[in-house]
C-alpha cells in the first residue's frame, strides 16, 4: 500500500494518527450523545421528509416545484399531516427538526432559551443590517435590546397624529370611485413613511412623491431580496445571482448615515443649551435616533440598530394590512359589521385608548395574523446537546434529542391551521373565532415569536394597522376585491398577497 502510493512511512503515521483522532472524537460524541439522549427519555423522531438519508436531494425537484407555483409556504401544512407534527429533514448542509408543537417551540423560545441561537443568520443580514437587534445573540443581542427597548414605551408607539398626517397622504392617493387599486403598494409606502419618520425624525415621504421615483425604498426593497438569495443553501444557491446586492446596501447604509449624525449633532446640541431648562409644552418631539443616540456614543451601532429595527418593523406591519384588507374585500359582511363598530365616533379619529378597545377591529387583525402570519417559519440552531419534551416515538409522546449543531424550525403558518387547536374551520377567515375570548391558544398563537426575544414593536404595528383600518372603515362605505382568485403567497422575507390587495372602493 505505501509502496504503490509512494508514501513515507512518517507521513502514513500521521495520517493514521489523525484518522484515529477523528474517530475516537467522533465515538466519543456518538456515546456521549447516546447517553445524554437515554438519560432524557429520548426517543427517535418517528418519520423523515426526505428519501435519501444523507443530503436529501430528492426534495429538491419539489421545492422547485413548489417555489414555481408559489405554494412554498401554502404547502407546509400538509407536510405535518404527512409526517407528523414533529419530524426531520436532513439536508445537505444540516439537520433539522421541524415541529409545530407548542410545547416544543416554548421550550426553545423561552424554557430553554440559552440552549439556541440564530447568528447564523448574520452572514446573509450583515452586509445590509450590521450586527444589531436582529441577527446576533448573547451578550450583543442582550446590549442591543436593553439600548432599544426604552424607546417603545406606550407613548412613544401611540403617536396617532404621525399616523394621521400620513393617513391625509395616503386618502390623497385613492381613486374615490370603482376603480381599482391596489392597496398593498401604498401600504408598503405608508410603512416606509411611518417608520422612517419615527425612527429618523424624518419621512422618506414616498406617499408624497406620486410622480418621482421612491429611491430609498426601492433600494431597500432590493436589498432586501437579496438577503433572501444570500440565504438559500448551497446547490439551489447558483440558480440565483445578486451582483447588485454590494451598491444597494452601500446606498441604504449612507442613506440611513445622514440621520445618524444628524441625530449626534442634535444631542451634542441639546447639551450645551442645557441651562433653558424644557418646559412640558415645548418638550421636543420623540426621535428614535437621537434616544439611541444619547445612549451611546458608538455611531456604527445606532447606524446598525436603526438598519434592524426598520427592517424588522417595515414590510411586516404592510404584509399584515395587505393580507388583512385582502380578505376583508372578500368579506363584505365584515365591512359592515367594522362600520357599525367605529359608528360611535361620527368620523373623527380614534384615540389611542379608544382604538384599543375595538373588538371586532382587533379581531379582524388577530385572525389575519393567524391566517397569514408574516413570518410564517423561523429556526433556532441548537448550541449544545438539548432536549424537546414532545415528538419522539411511535406516538410522538416522548421527548426528541437535538444534537448540537442541529436546527430546530417551526412552522408557525402550519399551527395555526392545526384543527385540533383552531377547529374544524381552521382553514377559514373568521375573525368571530376570538369574540369571546375563549380561544387563548397561548403558544400556539404566535405571531409576534415569545420569551425573551418577542417582538418589541408588537404595539406599535397593532396601533399602526388599527389605525389604517379604522380610518379606511370611517371613510369607505363600501370595499370590493377585484382580485379574482384565492390568496397566494409571495415569496420574500414577510409573506403577502402575491398579486396585491386589488379592490375597488365606495367613498360615503
Ligand atoms: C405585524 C407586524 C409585525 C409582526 C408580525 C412582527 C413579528 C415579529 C417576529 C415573529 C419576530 C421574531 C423574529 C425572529 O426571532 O426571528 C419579531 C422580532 C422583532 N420585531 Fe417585530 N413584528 C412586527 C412589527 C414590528 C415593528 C413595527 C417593529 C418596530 C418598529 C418590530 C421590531 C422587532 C424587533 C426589533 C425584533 C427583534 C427582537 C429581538 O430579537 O429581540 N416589529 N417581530
Ligand atoms: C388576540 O390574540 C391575543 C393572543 O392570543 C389574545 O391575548 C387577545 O385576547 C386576542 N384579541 C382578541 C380581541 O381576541
Ligand atoms: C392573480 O392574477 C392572475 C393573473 O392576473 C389571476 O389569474 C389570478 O386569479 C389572480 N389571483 C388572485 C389571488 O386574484
Amino acid at each position: 500500500m505505501t509502496r504503490i502510493l509512494n508514501l513515507q512511512p512518517s507521513v502514513v503515521l500521521v495520517l493514521v494518527t489523525v484518522l484515529g483522532a477523528i474517530i475516537y472524537r467522533s465515538l466519543k460524541s456518538f456515546f456521549i450523545r447516546r447517553q445524554f439522549a437515554r438519560a432524557h427519555g429520548c426517543e427517535p423522531v418517528a418519520k423523515a421528509m426526505n428519501k435519501d438519508p444523507f443530503f436529501g436531494l430528492d426534495t429538491i425537484p419539489r421545492t422547485l416545484r413548489l417555489i414555481k407555483e408559489n405554494r412554498i409556504i401554502a404547502s407546509t401544512p400538509d407536510f405535518f399531516r404527512r409526517f407528523g407534527n414533529t419530524h426531520t429533514f436532513q439536508g445537505v448542509s444540516s439537520f433539522q427538526i421541524l415541529t409545530i408543537e407548542p410545547e416544543n417551540i416554548k421550550t426553545v423560545l423561552s424554557l430553554n432559551f440559552k440552549d439556541y441561537g440564530l447568528n447564523f443568520r448574520l452572514p446573509s443580514f450583515k452586509p445590509l443590517l450590521g450586527e444589531g437587534i436582529f441577527d446576533t445573540d448573547g451578550e450583543q443581542w442582550a446590549s442591543s435590546r436593553a439600548l432599544i427597548r426604552p424607546s417603545f414605551t406606550r407613548d412613544q408607539v401611540a403617536d396617532l397624529t404621525m399616523l394621521e398626517n400620513l393617513i391625509q397622504d395616503f386618502f390623497a392617493l385613492l381613486p374615490s370611485d370603482d376603480e381599482t387599486v391596489d392597496l398593498q403598494d401604498l401600504f408598503f409606502r405608508y410603512t416606509i413613511d411611518s417608520a422612517t419618520e419615527f425612527l429618523f425624525g424624518q419621512s422618506v415621504g414616498t406617499l408624497k412623491k406620486t410622480e418621482s421615483e421612491p429611491v430609498f425604498a426601492e433600494a431597500f426593497y432590493k436589498a432586501q431580496q437579496s438577503i433572501l438569495t444570500r440565504g438559500i443553501p448551497f446547490p439551489l444557491k447558483l440558480l440565483f445571482s445578486h451582483d447588485e446586492a454590494q451598491e444597494h446596501n452601500d446606498f441604504c447604509r449612507t442613506f440611513v448615515r445622514q440621520f445618524v449624525d444628524e441625530a449626534f449633532e442634535a444631542v451634542e446640541l441639546k447639551k450645551t443649551e442645557t441651562e433653558t431648562p424644557e418646559s412640558e409644552t415645548q418638550r421636543t418631539r420623540f426621535i428614535f435616533s437621537h434616544e439611541l443616540a444619547a445612549r451611546t456614543t458608538d455611531r456604527t451601532r445606532v447606524l446598525d440598530e436603526l438598519m434592524n429595527v426598520l427592517l424588522a418593523g417595515r414590510d411586516t406591519t404592510a404584509s399584515l394590512l395587505s393580507n388583512l384588507f385582502f380578505k376583508l374585500a372578500k368579506n363584505p359582511a365584515m365591512w359592515d359589521k367594522l362600520r357599525r363598530e367605529v359608528a360611535f365616533l361620527e368620523g373623527r379619529p380614534p384615540t389611542y385608548s379608544e382604538l384599543n378597545n375595538l373588538k371586532y377591529v382587533q379581531c379582524c387583525m388577530n385572525e389575519s395574523l393567524r391566517l397569514h402570519p408574516v413570518v410564517p417559519r423561523n429556526q433556532r440552531k441548537a448550541l449544545r446537546n438539548t432536549v424537546l419534551p414532545v415528538g419522539g416515538g411511535k406516538d410522538g409522546l416522548s421527548p426528541v434529542f437535538v444534537p448540537e449543531g442541529a436546527f430546530v424550525s417551526y412552522n408557525v403558518y402550519a399551527m395555526h391551521r392545526r384543527t385540533d387547536i383552531y377547529g374544524p374551520d381552521a382553514e377559514e377567515f373568521r375573525p368571530e373565532r376570538w369574540e369571546d375570548g375563549k380561544l387563548q391558544p397561548r403558544w400556539g398563537y404566535l405571531p409576534f415569536n415569545g420569551g425573551p426575544r418577542i417582538c418589541i414593536g408588537q404595539r406599535y404595528a397593532l396601533t399602526e394597522a388599527g389605525y389604517v383600518l379604522v380610518r379606511m372603515v370611517q371613510r369607505f362605505r363600501a370595499m370590493e376585491s377585484r382580485d379574482s382568485g384565492e390568496w397566494e403567497e409571495s415569496r420574500g422575507i414577510t409573506v403577502t398577497s402575491k398579486n396585491g390587495t386589488k379592490v375597488a372602493l365606495t367613498a360615503e
